[in-house]
């Protein structure tokens, strides 16, 4: 752990101004910087840092907060990482609070063991640049394979020298231990004895989220039959395969930015990829996804497109595996490449418009996918035919959101030439097993548990209605009010868990209001409401002074009455109705800025049920449209999820 005193010392003196100019390119303009948004692509700047304030806006994303926050949005670090970063720019020593002797012992351990890989990762770049050897088989292959240099620099790609000890001597002689060297699997210790684990392999170091290097691949380059095409370090300390995926530390930017991951099999293919422009690429390196990868992956985007090899056997193989990733709620496609190519192939022999329209041409939905796919063999076979709905509605099942779910019985009905009640029940079968299979409940005790929904006639609320409502008495008894605004953002604790944390900033209380309604582009339904809130803001806008006095005497009569309705209406939505329509409770005590984000978050949520709902119809009056609404679904039910998160948090 690291102590408060460094995390207080590293907050004191770093500079905000100062660790994202390393990354973006500031221009003073006023009181604070501006640049382009390194969250999205844009012409004109929207990214604002105030040195002032130590904090920083992007107005294209909505992103903003702490120079923690920045490292953390921008470079995926852990908040420890982040704090590691910037005590390192700052020359601050890292002070642990209190280990235990085990404890320190353990940490000095895979200290060296990192110690030692980043040793070895410079000695075998050396050895591929710098010697004869290097250069005549190392250097050559990788060119043959069409790497350029810059790439094989990026990717710091290296070679051992064919002998049995040539590494493992040079790290002893440069004071390495052995006992490292060994633990790291860089080494094979046998007896008294001890030889180069990649001796004679060309090495494509294996990187941390972070950039650190854990492991290696070593591909063999004679075509050797008896000896494995690939060697990888084994699992270490710091190596758990499991965790890892080649290519993260490259592509992590990319991927947040462009909202998906591309999954590939080998080192190769995200190699080749990303030379050819397309950065959002990872590889779980030849093994089957864990859920620890996919976590890994989920951390940057919802959205993941595997893509497969021009092989059939392959594709089975995998596709289970999938069902992994339906479960944690991501998105998935897949796109195949014609017979006999590979990712790596196609994009050596394609240009890259022609490589992103081939996969923006036959990435697939997976579930369709997988539907069409199989559907194809089990066509004219009743048995198999009942095998593929149970596999089907399996999949389906592990998908957390309902709605997401009702979408894909009736897509899956409509491929399979099955009626979607088949679909449900069979869907409501696995969702009861396994029910009783975790609750492990007998009958009776079920009974006990369940609920009896009570029939209460729900009085109709217009909930939007109330919503503006509320966001117009606030910007005018509170507008011009300076508040600390708590937001929300997802991070990653100690333990690698996401949360949502709080990040603070302040700010007025209209600023908020009409920046966060401006980020999701909403606007006021109610006619009054939209132009009070205009005259509204631009009266705060311009005048530091505002008092609500003043703007009730000069506002236009036609505008007067309603604003008078708003400032004493006040108790005409009785507390009861708006807490069993699950808008929001209102306590008198609660803080200005907490009221703000509940309204804005309860209004966005509500937007985005009306917009889905707005989508299910859609789907039941125009079925042949259902793909395409699917994905704007999926979109609208990944950002509810977020939402009612945060909401959750605020009430
Ligand atoms: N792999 C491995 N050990 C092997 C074979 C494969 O670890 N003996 C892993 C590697 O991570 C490899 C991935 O599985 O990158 C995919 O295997 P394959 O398609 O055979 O390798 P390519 O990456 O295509 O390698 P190349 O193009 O160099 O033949
Ligand atoms: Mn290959």
């Amino acid at each position: 752990m690291i102590s408060k005193a460094t995390i207080d010392e590293v907050f004191d003196t770093a500079r905000v101004e100062e660790v994202i100019g390393d990354f973006v390119n500031l221009k003073k303009s006023g009181s604070s910087f501006k640049g382009l948004s390194p969250f999205s692509d844009e012409r004109s700047p929207s990214f604002m840092v105030s040195p002032v304030k130590q904090i920083w806006k992007d107005f294209s994303s909505g992103k903003g907060g702490t120079v923690i926050s920045f490292l953390m949005e921008h470079e995926h670090f852990t908040y420890p990482e982040a704090i590691k970063y910037l005590a390192k720019k700052y020359n601050i020593e890292i002070e642990e609070t209190e280990q235990t002797n085990e404890q320190k012992e353990e940490a000095s351990e895979r200290e060296s063991m990192y110690l030692v890989s980043e040793y070895a990762n410079t000695y075998f770049q050396n050895i591929l640049h710098k010697t004869d050897q290097g250069k005549a088989i190392g250097l050559s292959y990788f060119k043959e394979r069409g790497f350029t240099p810059e790439t094989i620099k990026k990717f710091q790609l290296g070679y051992a020298l064919d002998e049995w000890q040539a590494f493992s001597d040079e790290a002893i002689k440069k004071g390495y231990q052995l006992n490292f060297l060994e633990k790291t699997g860089l080494t094979i210790v046998k007896e008294a004895k001890h030889f180069d684990r990649f001796k004679g392999r060309v090495l494509f170091p294996i990187h941390s989220m972070s950039g650190r290097v854990l492991g290696y691949g070593g591909r063999i380059l004679a075509n050797n039959k008896k000896a494995a095409k690939y060697l990888n370090s084994p699992e270490s300390e710091i190596y758990h395969k499991s965790k890892v995926l080649y290519g993260i530390y490259y592509a992590k930017q990319s991927i947040a930015k462009e909202d998906n991951c591309y999954l590939v099999e080998g080192y190769t293919d995200v190699i080749q990829f990303y030379q050819k422009g397309i950065h959002n690429v990872v590889s779980s390196s030849g093994t089957a996804l864990t859920p620890d990868q996919i976590r890994l992956i989920n951390r940057l985007t919802k959205n993941i497109t595997v893509l497969f090899d021009g092989d059939d056997a392959g594709i089975r193989a995998s596709l289970r595996g999938i069902d992994l990733i339906l479960e944690q709620g991501m998105n998935v496609k897949v796109c195949t490449f014609p017979n006999g190519e590979d990712p790596d192939s196609f994009a050596k022999q394609n240009t890259l418009e022609e490589l992103t329209t081939y996969l923006q041409e036959n990435a697939k939905d997976f579930i369709a996918y997988k539907a069409s796919l199989l559907m194809e063999e089990a066509k004219n076979d009743p048995v198999k035919k009942a095998a593929l709905i149970r596999d089907m509605v399996t999949s389906i099942s592990k998908i957390p959101d309902h709605i997401q779910k009702e979408i894909y019985v009736q897509e899956c009905a409509r491929i399979m030439d099955i009626s979607e009640e088949v679909l449900f029940s069979t869907l409501a079968q696995i969702g009861k097993k396994d029910l009783q299979e975790a609750s492990k409940l007998s009958k009776k005790e079920q009974k006990a548990f369940e609920v009896v929904k009570p029939k209460i006639a729900a009085k109709k609320v217009d909930v939007q209605y109330v919503l503006e409502h509320k966001i117009i008495e606030t910007l005018l008894l509170y507008g011009n009010r300076t508040e600390d605004f708590e937001d929300l953002v997802l991070k990653e604790n100690d333990k690698g868990d996401l949360s949502l944390e709080p990040v603070v900033h302040q700010a007025k209380v209209f600023e908020k209001i009409y920046l966060d309604l401006q980020e999701d582009e909403m606007e006021f339904t109610n006619d009054t409401f939209r132009t009070l809130y205009y005259t509204i803001i631009d009266m705060l806008n311009q005048d530091p002074e505002f008092a609500l006095e003043n703007f009730v005497k000069k506002v236009d009569p036609s505008m007067a009455n309603a604003v008078t309705n708003i400032l004493m209406n006040d108790e005409q939505y009785s507390l009861h109705d708006w807490e069993r329509n699950n808008i929001f409770p209102k306590a008198k005590t609660q803080s200005i800025s907490q009221l703000v984000n509940e309204t804005i978050l309860s209004l966005r949520c509500y937007l985005i049920d009306q917009k889905v709902n707005g989508f299910k119809q859609e789907t039941i009056k125009h079925p042949e449209n259902t793909k395409t609404v699917l994905e704007d679904v999926m979109n609208y039910s990944n950002l509810k999820m977020l939402l009612s998160r945060k909401l959750n948090r605020v009430l």
